[in-house]
């Protein structure tokens, strides 16, 4: 029997609640495919710093390193803000980031049919989207330096820089390359190169790489008009690649199409090495703790991992399968609620999808 070991990251927020469906969900697909699965939990962001003053604790971050995959929920919660940024949960995020290479955030943006009438934009737009944004993760203004407050001038200033080098372009480039070929072999690499030297760079070396598969065809869109584009024609897209902050935003632009952004999942990877698997929302303090999350977004990250991660394809198919049954016979958590649609909690939503699996 295949044996997998995976690191599981409740974090704070609606974390912990969202990763209870997911815990269950992967030990009924685990007995039904025949794999065991060990689930080891973590502390991390806001919990692991009440406890450990540090939002990644090193014995985290090694736990993470050795496992075969790391399923994170969310971190973030208001209760946090005054603490220093290196404190924060969310630079637990970059730090996990950092520390396992994961250079490439692949966010899929798929409308699940019986999703058509969620989306805020009008069925026609939406109904043919079937994207994947490729967003660099490790680099750009995020990271870059130098980076900071400037306190002795007559105004306060604040400043960051957004760098690449050529390397982390390629890399990520070769990723968007690969999914690229797995599907209809287009790219639209987004920057802003009308203004910026490093969106200069980043369409140079696109380009450069792009142009030595010859299957692929490559557009280039400013970030400005893709925003524009992702609203107006959204089934335009295929592979979108952008950098760390571009990537950011389109992607909870792209996710709103989807109906609610507790549906979107992703996954963070690098070359060799476990991948982290999270959705793309955040920990939703204004809902935490009530049982009314939706846990599907974790869910279809559950199943990126299952599908990258630990090649378990059948499992994740089943659990896709089994989410839209679910959806199909009406049944939604509250940020999808139409007033036509049972609406269940968290748990209950998570127990109908086991029942399905
Ligand atoms: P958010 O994604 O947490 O919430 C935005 C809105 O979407 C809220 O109204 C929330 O209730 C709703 N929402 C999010 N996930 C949902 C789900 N699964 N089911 C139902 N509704 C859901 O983003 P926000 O409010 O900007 O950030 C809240 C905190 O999360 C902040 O501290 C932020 O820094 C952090 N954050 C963490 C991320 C992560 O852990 N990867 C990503 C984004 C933000
Ligand atoms: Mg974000």
């Amino acid at each position: 029997m295949k044996k997998y070991k995976i690191v599981l990251l409740s974090g704070d927020g609606i974390g912990p609640e969202i990763s209870e469906v997911s815990k269950k969900v992967l030990k009924k697909l685990s007995k039904n495919h025949n794999f065991d699965i060990e689930i080891i939990e973590k502390l991390f962001g806001g919990i692991a710093y009440e406890k450990y003053g540090t939002p990644a604790p090193d014995e985290t971050l090694d736990q993470c390193k050795k496992s075969d995959a790391v399923l994170l929920a969310c971190v973030g919660d208001i209760k946090y803000d005054s603490l220093a940024r290196e404190l924060r949960p969310e630079s637990g995020l970059l730090k996990l980031r950092s520390a396992l290479n994961l250079f490439a955030n692949i966010r899929p943006v798929k409308i699940r049919k019986s999703l058509l009438d969620a989306s805020s934009l009008k069925k026609e737009i939406v109904e043919h989207v079937d994207l994947i944004v490729v967003r660099e993760l490790i680099g750009g203004i995020y990271f870059g330096k130098p980076r900071g407050h400037i306190t002795n001038t007559k105004i306060p200033k604040a400043f960051n820089t957004m760098v690449y080098d050529s390397n982390e372009i390629e890399r990520i480039t070769e990723i968007a390359i690969k999914i690229a070929n797995q599907r209809n072999k287009k790219i639209c690499s987004v920057d802003k190169s009308n203004v910026l030297e490093v969106s200069q760079l980043w369409r140079d070396t696109v380009l450069n790489i792009t142009s030595k598969d010859k299957n692929i065809s490559l557009s280039n869109m400013y970030v400005d008009n893709a925003a524009m584009q992702l609203v107006r024609d959204p089934g335009q897209f295929d592979v979108i690649l952008t950098s760390n902050l571009f990537g950011d935003i389109l992607s909870d632009l792209a996710a709103m199409l989807t109906g609610s952004i507790g549906m979107l999942p992703s996954a963070s990877l690098n070359n060799n090495g476990p991948g982290v698997f999270e959705p793309v929302h955040g920990s939703a303090p204004d809902i935490a703790g009530k049982n009314i999350a939706n846990p599907i977004a974790m869910l279809l990250s559950a199943s990126m991992m299952l599908k990258i991660g630990l090649n378990e394809e059948e499992a994740a198919e089943n659990l896709e399968t089994a989410i839209d049954k679910v959806l199909s016979k009406g049944f939604r958590t509250a940020d999808l609620a139409d007033g036509s649609t049972e609406v269940l909690s968290c748990s209950e939503i998570g127990d109908k999808i086991i029942n399905e699996i």
